[in-house]
């Protein structure tokens, strides 16, 4: 299966494979960024960077729900941004992939100065994290809940770096292509679909929320339709590329958010499942479905699903 093409390319940067450790798991440090791409992630995003050092909230901070999936409020804990330069220049010395800065703040202003100082470390790309559900920003709830507010965050970091950006939208909202359109108007090279679909889980036993924070964000495999949703509107709407996430376990799930028009796939919660190795072991799955379906390349299967929609809207009118 050698003359398979997994190659794909996200905001002009290449990817020797389409599948990105997602932010937020087990990617802080240098060497756990370089770990994932050892373990054949074709590129890796950090885990939340914020102007100052934050603490996050008191255990418990993650529970499993059924079916690879889980709800976690970890709160955005990490180093803030002083240490974050420095594992991402480590990082980029020891790996020739790419390293994605993923950065929040809680403040426009903030998000500005973050996207330049981020930019001192040279990551190839900063993901733009508008979209956490366990935060809330200066107006009492994520940027990305409202499409002026995130094209202001976008607008603000445009200005303020030349790396090219992907701005990380929250699925919490009743229109989000509509976020997407505002985002792109406003300079995103991409976007990033989905983060986690907000969630609760409550101990009957003890009536009492099981999270100290009561709500948190849920991910894995039960919320990937979601995702595709989501992926599939906005490939509709917009022409930037998006770097689809959203419960991906298998070959199969990634091929299906390729299918509704993602360039790249995110790998998150499968970490937690299938361990470092899912990285392997999903790039094999895509191989043996692309080798039986006769697909040749990623670019033979990104956005598939419309074509075959379009064919069939062709037919009928
Ligand atoms: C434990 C945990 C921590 C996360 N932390 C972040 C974060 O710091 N920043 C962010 O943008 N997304 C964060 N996410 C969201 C993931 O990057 C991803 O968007 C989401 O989990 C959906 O993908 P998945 O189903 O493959 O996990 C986190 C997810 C999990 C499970």
């Amino acid at each position: 299966m050698k003359n398979i093409d997994l190659s794909t390319t996200l905001c002009g940067v290449k990817l020797r494979n389409p599948l990105v450790l997602a932010s937020g798991i087990v990617d802080t440090t240098a060497s756990s960024l370089v770990y994932a791409i050892e373990n054949g992630a074709g590129a890796a995003i950090t885990k939340s960077i914020s102007p100052e050092p934050r603490k996050g909230h008191k255990e418990p901070i993650v529970v499993a729900v059924g079916n690879n999936s889980m709800i976690n409020a970890v709160g955005l804990s990490n180093p803030g941004i002083d240490a974050a330069l420095q594992e991402i220049t480590d990082a980029k010395k020891r790996t020739k992939e790419p390293i994605i800065a993923n950065i929040f703040a809680s403040t426009v202003k903030e998000f500005g100065e973050s996207a330049r100082r981020i930019g001192e470390a040279k990551p190839d790309l900063i993901e733009v994290n508008v979209s956490c559900p366990n935060v809330d920003d200066e107006f009492g709830k994520p940027f990305s809940c409202d499409p002026d507010l995130a094209a202001h965050v976008t607008r603000e970091v445009k200005q303020k770096t030349k790396i090219p950006i992907l701005v990380k939208l929250s699925p919490n909202v009743s229109n989000i292509a509509a976020i997407a359109k505002a985002v792109e108007a406003a300079g995103a090279d991409g976007i990033t679909l989905i983060n986690t679909v907000g969630g609760m889980v409550i101990d009957v036993e003890s009536a009492t929320p099981v999270l100290s924070n009561k709500v948190g964000g849920w991910s894995g495999a039960a919320i990937k339709p979601v995702a595709v949703k989501a992926i599939y509107e906005c490939y509709r709407a917009v022409k930037i590329p998006i770097l689809g996430m959203g419960g991906v376990m298998t070959g199969k799930d990634a091929v299906e958010l390729l299918m509704a028009g993602a360039v790249a796939i995110g790998i998150g919660t499968a970490i937690y499942y299938r361990g470092m190795g899912a990285f392997t072991l999903i790039q094999g799955e895509m191989r043996e479905f692309m080798k039986s379906h006769h697909y040749k390349s990623i670019k033979d299967i990104i956005g598939k699903a419309h074509s075959r929609i379009d064919e069939y809207e062709d037919l009928i009118t």
